[in-house]
């Protein structure tokens, strides 16, 4: 194992060796929940929190389950009914948290760059999962696995994403990390969901749907993210689905053997059609049962490289003797200012 790397805080730092490290250790984990006793004794005795300040049921159930397949005990925590309404903190109740010893916390939080602000904080290895429009980059992971997996690479493969790119973790995410895999990456939506930097994110920018599908060998729809949208930013979701939407007619413009994602939830007949999402194209579900095994290799190899970090293994990148950061925090700490070029 190679894998040095004691956070996961978003796709931008991580070497293309890594999510292939990633990914083949993913590939091995898929075959446990396939057995009738889907579970392997490699984090037994491990504590990992979920921190989940937004909604979610695909992200934070894939953790779940990712971590009692691999044998860790899981905490949920969500804000709703917790101290925070009695006004604490949110640092506050991630030290309390952190009081009772947890191996690794898994946090999402509206906020952008709240894991990276508990990364410093907390004695512990801090997963991102959704900080606001920032970054999602589990969700990246198991994208870039599924497409791997249906074909046999990422090098060279056309992948559209299209929709609310604006106000998209994901998008984001999956720009990151499928660029970096050597993947063709073209973005486009209406201008209004459009980011104002798109033409400077060194991938290609359509408008229409209708631009994008003859390219693309997969398609990444988006949801439309009302809950992030701070104005009426389209004229109803009626005229974004006859305008924007994926369809069957449209879906007929596409390459034969287009593949059709979506990062759910969906919006069924806004930016995707039910006969679309539910046909022969689409590997939403696929994505989502992926997205078990990519947590599995994720929660096995940051485990992995704690435990070799407090054991004073690898320590060139994270701890150098006569240095005064020898608890993993501060060396994590100095690891992340030096990769920051600080
Ligand atoms: N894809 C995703 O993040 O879904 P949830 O919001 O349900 O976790």
């Amino acid at each position: 194992m190679t894998w040095t790397r004691t956070d996961l805080l978003g796709i931008e730092g991580l070497e293309p060796g890594e999510i292939t490290e990633l990914f083949d250790t993913a590939a091995n984990m898929k075959e446990i929940s396939s057995r009738e006793i889907k579970k392997v004794p490699v984090l037994r005795g491990k504590t990992v929190i979920n921190i989940f300040f937004e909604s979610s049921t695909r992200t934070r159930i894939s953790f779940e389950i990712a971590e009692k397949r691999l044998s860790a005990d899981s905490v949920n925590f969500s804000a709703s009914g917790s101290s925070l309404s009695k006004g604490e903190s949110l640092i506050d109740t991630a030290r309390n948290l952190e009081a009772m010893s947890p191996d690794i916390v898994v946090v999402r939080h509206s906020c952008p760059g709240v894991p990276h602000m508990l990364a410093n904080r907390l004695d512990c290895p801090v997963i991102n999962a959704g900080d606001g429009a920032h970054e999602h980059p589990t969700q990246a992971l198991l994208d870039a696995f599924t497409i791997r997996e249906r074909m046999g690479r990422l090098e060279g493969v056309c992948v559209g994403i299209f929709g609310d790119v604006a106000h998209s973790r994901v998008a984001r995410s999956d720009m990151l990390a499928l660029s970096k895999m050597g993947a063709r990456v073209i973005i486009g939506g209406p201008p209004t969901l459009m980011p104002l930097e798109a033409h400077s994110l060194g991938v290609e920018v359509v408008g229409r749907l209708e631009e994008m599908l003859p390219e693309v060998d997969v398609l990444i729809m988006l949801r439309l993210q009302l809950e992030r949208q701070k104005q009426a930013l389209i004229p109803s979701a009626r005229e974004y689905a006859v305008m924007y939407g994926l369809n069957p007619a449209r879906l007929k413009l596409a390459r034969e053997g287009v593949i059709v994602m979506h990062p759910g939830p969906i919006n069924r007949g806004v930016e995707i059609s039910p006969e679309v999402a539910d046909g022969p194209c689409s590997l939403i579900l696929d994505q989502v049962a992926n997205g078990v095994a990519v947590r599995m290799a994720l929660l096995y190899l940051i485990a992995g490289a704690a435990a070799k970090a407090r054991a004073g293994e690898g320590a060139p990148r994270i701890w150098r003797e006569g240095d005064a950061a020898t608890t993993p925090r501060a060396a994590r700490k100095r690891r992340r200012e030096e990769e920051r070029g600080g």
